[in-house]
């Protein structure tokens, strides 16, 4: 979602500014194009020259002999941004910011830029609850080109305790993609995506499960929401980082997942079950822990209800779902078995004997099939493949 894309990131002076290391090595590893600029005071936190030597562009600061070099370039920065982030936004530069005022590098770039510009703040929570200041942001939210995220509560660098402290890198990344595509296809949409793997309880010690990590469910999620959907994730057992910011629905077995779809499906535009579903669970499940014995054992198993066809079958063309399908042999005949019997409109297959596909890798090899299609995609990073399965079920 950000592979190609230009972010500016300005940095003003609060200590938060350290986390500015994380998120720029989040975002270069997302592809993105990042170039900085630094307020005077920011530099006095963290070197210019460590940004650079993380960014792999010049940072840009407000030094004379540096603006005299750079002054072209910060034009030509604002005119190529997809997005401007000011993190850390100190009380001051958003003051500047919402009126109007352009003495320095920094603001006078924010002032020629016409990208969406996302604010941070951090500041001491006496500072953030002054009115002036709350006045200040409620004048930014009042254009469409700025998004002003909430500041963290906590502990602050002061040692005062309350609002103020600058939200997470991963926090502010997640954001980032969420808000950087202009082209909103999704937005006032519902999007239900489940993932992860279900848990069947043997007795209260013992469980059946998969390998299922949840990164694809949450890559769709994160699609979904760049694309403007509100989301909500049914979530099974994951071990991917949760993306920020969504409605989570925690669930255990197979059988709570369904009822967690019941409770959810009729609101939603758009179904994604990438969830690695138990097709079996143990037909009782023991009040206390199993003892070993000197001889073998069986666990007798019942088949657990097909949550993705009962969609299906209940959703008379008021929503679009896609399933998924991952298989170690007849890739292809049995995912589009899958498409007919379940009664969706798209299967997202992927083969786990295929080189960097399947459980919890990176990429993905998937073929997207539909009632008129079998769409190969090549191997990309799951945030790709997630994008072009959402974009593909949109269009459909
Ligand atoms: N699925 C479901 N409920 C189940 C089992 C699977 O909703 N009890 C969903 C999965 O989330 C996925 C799709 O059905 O979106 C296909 O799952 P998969 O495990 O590939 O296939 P199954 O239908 O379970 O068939 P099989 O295991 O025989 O391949």
């Amino acid at each position: 979602m950000l592979k190609d894309k230009t972010i500016v990131l300005g940095m003003t002076g609060s200590v938060a500014v350290y986390k500015c290391c994380e998120l720029i090595r989040l975002l270069k590893k997302a592809g993105a194009d990042v170039h900085t600029i630094m307020t005077e005071s920011a530099a006095e936190f963290v070197t210019p020259y460590l940004i650079e030597e993380l960014s792999q562009n010049k940072c840009i600061t407000d030094t004379f002999e540096r603006v005299a070099t750079f002054d072209v370039k910060h034009i030509s920065l604002a005119n190529r941004a997809d997005m401007f982030v000011v993190a850390p936004a100190t009380a001051n530069i958003v003051g500047k910011i919402a009126n109007g005022i352009a003495d320095d590098m920094l603001s006078t770039t924010i002032m020629a830029t016409k990208a969406k510009k996302l604010i941070v703040p951090a500041m001491n929570p006496n500072m953030y609850s002054n009115p002036i200041f709350k006045a200040n942001v409620k004048r930014l939210q009042q254009y469409e080109d700025y998004i002003v995220m909430d500041a963290a509560s906590g502990e602050m660098a002061c040692g005062d305790v309350g609002q103020g402290r600058m939200p997470e890198a991963k926090q502010i990344f997640d954001f980032i993609e969420r808000n950087i595509e202009t082209d909103r296809p999704l937005k006032g949409k519902r999007v239900l995506v489940s993932c992860g793997a279900t848990q069947e309880a043997i007795d209260p010690v013992r469980f059946i499960t998969n390998h299922s990590s949840g990164k694809m469910g949450f890559a769709v999620a994160r699609a979904a929401a760049s694309l403007g959907a509100e989301v909500t994730i049914i979530k099974g057992n994951t071990t991917a980082e949760i993306p920020y910011g969504m409605n989570i629905v925690g669930v255990k077995s197979a059988l709570d997942m369904f009822n967690a779809f019941k409770a959810h499906y009729e609101e939603s535009d758009y179904i994604f079950m990438a969830a690695a579903v138990a097709d079996y669970t143990p037909l009782k499940k023991a009040e206390n822990k199993i003892k070993k014995t000197d001889g073998d054992m069986n666990i007798e198993l019942k088949r657990t209800d097909d949550i993705l066809k009962f969609l299906g079958e209940h959703s008379d063309g008021k929503r679009k779902i896609c399933g998924f399908s991952m298989e170690t042999e007849n890739l292809l005949n049995n995912s589009r078995k899958k498409l007919l019997s379940k009664n969706v409109n798209m299967i997202a297959a992927n083969s786990i004997s295929e080189a960097g596909s399947g459980f919890g890798t990176d990429t993905n090899k998937m073929i997207l099939i539909t009632e008129n299609e079998n769409r190969e995609l090549p191997l990309m990073s799951k945030d790709d493949c997630a994008l072009e399965i959402v974009k593909t079920l949109i269009k459909l």
